[in-house]
């Protein structure tokens, strides 16, 4: 199945981008599913129909859905929630907080990605239109599956070696411990979520399968903030394969104040030309109204592709590359666009097999090949939007 995810900082057109492809894809033969996994859903108001939280079919060969945590039967947020209510309760802390806090951070985006899993699985569809949350949402939606994998085997080791055989028989001696150890049924739905995830970046970072469009507004904030998603995802070894200029002034609009605009317009088109090249730039422009409804996103359909397939890779490159410089002495280099641009602090980590590359507040953790691993990390450099890792054979002591 093909993935397609669009994402961009809020408000730049995602929603409408997104569905608009859809529209499109669903209108050349291709099944196709929609989904919203952004909580603040506007996939249902953009098609100006009522879509909920499992697939609506909305017209030929086309589906949405809007994501929601509480609208999945298979998963038991109850018991989960009524846990760690108790557990702040214990602490002290009481009243609406408590009753109102539904579900954990992060639990929704990890659960966005589980449905992106289980429809890969299900091979029921042939594309599915990802329509994310702003980018910062949707980064650090990419960043979860490395997190809770590592949580998730922290909590089956404690579950299986400390509290399985430990606590849980002396808490029901000590009544105290036992208001502090969860039931087992909040293990087995933490777990249910967690490993619903497990194996999402391999898929999401599969290049011939799913790739990330970035829909963004000629302006400066916005540009900036898709300079820094591309690095970000680029760390993810997530393929970009199109940027979306949306709401660009037309030569239609015209008068004087209008130039002014259409001049601050062109600087910034050029400097996204300029940044995001040779990925391919579509402009998009600003139409006479909202975009709503069918008929209006299969025209935006028509803007963005022509006569493309939606489905097609675009663009598509190596992230990561190994070269042997000599025996004992290898260059890993990971592309890295901005990085430097934007001045954020660039940091490789080696512990073992593993090396940590952490580039301002985002980290990605690499598990090297065993060739490498034995190996020691003299010098990283950045240089032409790759950095260059240095690895060298560990002197004998
Ligand atoms: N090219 C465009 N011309 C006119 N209106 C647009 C265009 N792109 C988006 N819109 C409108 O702008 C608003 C925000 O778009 P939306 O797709 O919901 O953005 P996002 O999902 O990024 O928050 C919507 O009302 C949408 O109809
Ligand atoms: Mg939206």
């Amino acid at each position: 199945m093909r993935t397609i995810i669009f994402t961009g900082k809020g408000g730049v057109g995602k929603t409408s981008i997104a569905a608009a492809t859809a529209v499109k894809a669903a209108s050349m033969g291709f099944k196709t599913l929609v989904i919203s996994t952004d909580p603040a859903h506007s996939l249902g108001d953009s098609f100006d129909l009522e879509l909920g939280a499992s697939p609506v079919k909305i017209s030929e060969n086309l589906f949405g859905q809007e994501v929601s945590v509480y609208g999945d039967l298979t998963l038991n947020w109850e018991v989960v929630r009524a846990h760690f209510a108790h557990l702040m309760e214990v602490q002290g802390i009481k009243g609406i907080y408590v009753e109102e806090m539904g579900v954990l951070p992060g639990m929704e985006e990890l659960f966005s990605l589980s449905y992106i899993k289980r429809y890969n699985q299900s091979k029921e569809y042939d594309l599915l239109v990802v329509d994310c949350a702003p980018t910062g949402e949707t980064l650090r939606l990419l960043s979860l599956p490395e997190t809770f994998g590592w949580m998730l085997k922290m909590i089956r080791t404690l579950e299986k070696y400390v509290v399985k055989p430990v606590i849980r028989p002396l808490s029901k001696k000590i009544g105290r411990l036992q208001e502090l150890v969860p039931e087992t049924e909040v293990y087995d739905q933490i777990e249910h979520l967690f490993s619903s995830v497990e194996g999402i970046i391999a898929l999401l970072s599969d290049g011939a399968q799913t790739t990330v469009r970035l829909v963004m507004n000629p302006e400066k904030m916005v540009i900036k903030e898709s300079m820094r998603a591309l690095t970000y995802l680029n760390l993810y070894g997530i393929t970009v394969d199109q940027v979306i200029i949306n709401r660009v002034f037309i030569d239609e609009i015209d008068g004087q104040y209008m130039d002014e605009w259409k001049s601050i317009q062109h600087n910034y088109i050029e400097q996204i030309e300029r940044s995001f090249a040779p990925i391919p730039i579509t402009k998009v422009p600003l139409f006479r109204r909202e975009v709503l409804g069918l008929e209006m996103l299969k025209k935006v359909g028509e803007v963005v592709y022509g006569n493309k397939n939606p489905l097609d890779i675009f663009y598509h490159e190596e992230h990561t590359a190994i070269t042997k410089i000599s025996d004992g002495h290898y260059i890993m280099k990971v592309r890295l666009p901005f990085a430097f641009d934007n001045k954020m602090e660039t940091n490789v980590l080696q512990l073992g097999d593993s090396l940590t590359l952490r580039i301002g507040n985002y980290q990605k953790g690499v598990i090297l090949p065993l060739f490498l691993a034995g190996m020691r990390v003299a010098e990283a450099i950045y240089e032409d939007q790759w950095l260059k890792i240095d690895f060298r054979k560990k002197e004998a002591t």
